[in-house]
């Protein structure tokens, strides 16, 4: 049967009793442990409920399920955290910072064990808490599961490389990569579990200790792996705590005792926490900010290749990526075209709930995000912008039915401002600089995709870029992965590079043990790695 997308946007939202039973929340899941120093402690104050971004029908109206509830801690509870991590640093002191590359692997290989046991619970709680599809939720889970598999494997051959002496003027050296201290890790609601994992496992495995803070939405999801936590690690290497970012988070700031900041974010977060430090030289950050990622489509691009990609970049997961494209410049000669193409692609994608088969389009978890995203598209039109797809910017509830918006200038607020969600702005241009002044002026810098065929002209744009952004993608959308490439940004967008060897490198600093190489020092520097007589000088390397 055939159903007109006004017929599917108004039946968007299932009654309960079509939900797959394998995917309902029968009961609401009450939070009231966090792990600090070792011990699942219970919450006795007030509670944050977790809202899905998922309405159930109940005759004419709509209920917004409400999944369960998460503690809201105070200072208190989150300084206890940091005295728990700070303790088991001791230093530099600590088991855990002590303990030899092989040994720390063990615990995180103990931990990945555990934490595969519970991918269907984490896999259904990031579809209630964020609105992730089932395939891009596992998909979600396995990439996690291969960060960490990759991430031992880089350490593996980190450690392989550190173990010989280095012989240089008359020096000899060992050179290893050694903890920073106690990190503090946060992650973003997009992808609670990759993005976060992605700062918190190199973090841990380099011999940091941890306070970690889940996202804003996608809480609960870390809910089954807290046991995981608790008995991989010895006491106070990892410890979890919840509540509003302002009062456990700014508090934690303001004590100086936080050495690595990992988190990624809005920059505004970002810069009002980092403020709170009262040493800001022995605070290291990791961050993961902001972009508005644009792509350019020349006039002799392939466009089904251009439009495909470009739906991709703009409407995977909503478009709440933070490497999504979020405008796209498109040479006037070939507008038109594209325009027709894209409305045609976007009418292909299904919308629905996040366990429907091949579902493409879903509700948005952040409350008035539906608003926000209306009030771009109104402030467009306002500017002389239409929408130009059917449906385009109906709201359901919290579904947005993505909106394409033609032409777009640099009068209105979706030109500069970050949309995070499925509104996509197209803007034309003529003039090859129009879209190269737009990433040389813009506050953000974290990637570009560039759509074409002419090499010459496809390399005077890529030569613009290389000082504006942290990857030139050609003729593809922008992404992170694959995970080995360095993601980092410019500008606002991002502090420091990840991937799977570099956040080894941001999580650690380099010690040298060095001696001039007279006979004597040889002799003491032989004796010591011959009797294995320190933990860090010396010639062991793991398999
Ligand atoms: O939100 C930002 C993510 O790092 C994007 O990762 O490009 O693989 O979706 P992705």
């Amino acid at each position: 049967m055939h159903y007109s997308m006004r017929e599917i946007l108004s039946n968007i939202f299932p009654v309960e009793k079509n939900i797959p039973e394998r995917f309902r929340v029968d009961e609401q899941i009450e939070q009231r442990e966090y792990l600090v120093a070792g011990e699942l402690k219970v919450w006795k104050g007030n509670l944050n409920p977790v809202l899905s971004p998922v309405y159930v029908k109940d005759g004419n109206d709509f209920k917004q399920k409400v999944i369960g509830s998460t503690p809201l801690l105070t200072s208190h509870e989150s300084l206890e955290a940091l005295d728990a991590a700070v303790k088991a640093y001791d230093l530099g002191n600590g088991v855990w910072p002590t303990l030899s590359v092989a040994q720390r692997i063990e615990h995180v290989e103990k931990f990945l064990n555990a934490m595969r046991l519970k991918r269907d619970e984490v896999v259904k709680l990031l579809m209630w808490e964020i609105g992730k599809s089932l395939k891009d939720s596992e998909k979600e889970f396995d990439r996690t599961c291969d960060y960490i598999t990759d991430t031992i494997k880089a350490l593996k051959d980190l450690d392989r490389n550190s173990a010989k002496l280095v012989e240089e003027q008359g020096y000899t050296a060992q050179i290893r990569r050694v903890p920073l201290g106690v990190a503090l890790c946060m992650g973003p609601f997009n992808y609670p579990l990759n993005e976060t994992f992605t700062t918190l496992i190199p973090a841990l495995i380099m011999g940091n200790t941890v306070v970690f803070k889940p996202a804003k939405y996608g809480v609960l999801l870390i809910r089954p792996l807290i046991d995981a936590f608790r008995t991989s690690f010895p006491p106070g290497v990892i410890n979890i705590i919840y509540g509003r970012g302002r009062e456990t988070v700014g508090a934690l700031m303001e004590t100086g005792k936080v050495d690595v900041f990992a988190f990624i974010g809005t920059n505004k977060g970002a810069n009002d926490l980092k403020r709170l430090h009262p040493k800001p030289h022995r605070l290291k950050s990791i961050l993961g900010l902001d972009a508005k990622n644009p792509a350019i489509v020349l006039p002799d691009a392939d466009l089904d290749n251009a439009v495909a990609e470009c739906i991709m970049g703009s409407l995977s997961f909503n478009g709440q990526r933070c490497t999504a494209l979020k405008i796209l410049f498109v040479h006037d000669s070939i507008v038109d075209k594209f325009i027709e193409k894209f409305k045609a692609g976007i009418a292909k994608l299904k919308p629905g709930m996040p366990w429907d088969d091949g579902v493409n389009l879903t509700p948005l978890p952040e409350p008035g995000k539906t608003d926000y995203l209306s009030d771009l598209v109104n402030d467009a039109r306002k500017h002389g912008a239409a929408v130009v797809n059917e449906k385009g910017g109906e709201i359901v509830n919290s579904f947005f039915y993505p909106a394409l918006l033609f032409p777009v200038n640099d009068k209105m607020k979706v030109y500069a401002e970050e949309q995070f969600g499925p509104v996509i702005p197209i803007v034309p241009f003529h003039e090859d600089d129009e879209a190269i002044q737009y990433v040389v002026n813009s506050n953000f810098g974290q990637q570009v995709s560039i759509f074409g065929n002419d090499s010459k002209r496809v390399a005077r744009f890529m030569d613009a870029f290389v000082n504006q952004v942290g990857r030139i993608n050609l003729n593809t959308q922008s992404q992170r992965g694959p995970d080995s490439f360095p993601f980092n940004g410019r500008k606002d967008s991002a502090e420091g590079t990840l991937s799977i060897a570099d956040a080894l490198r941001v999580f650690s600093i380099r010690t040298i043990v060095a001696t001039k190489s007279t006979e004597g020092n040889i002799q003491i520097m032989g004796n010591i790695i011959r009797n294995r007589e320190s933990a860090f000088l010396s010639t062991d390397y793991i398999f």
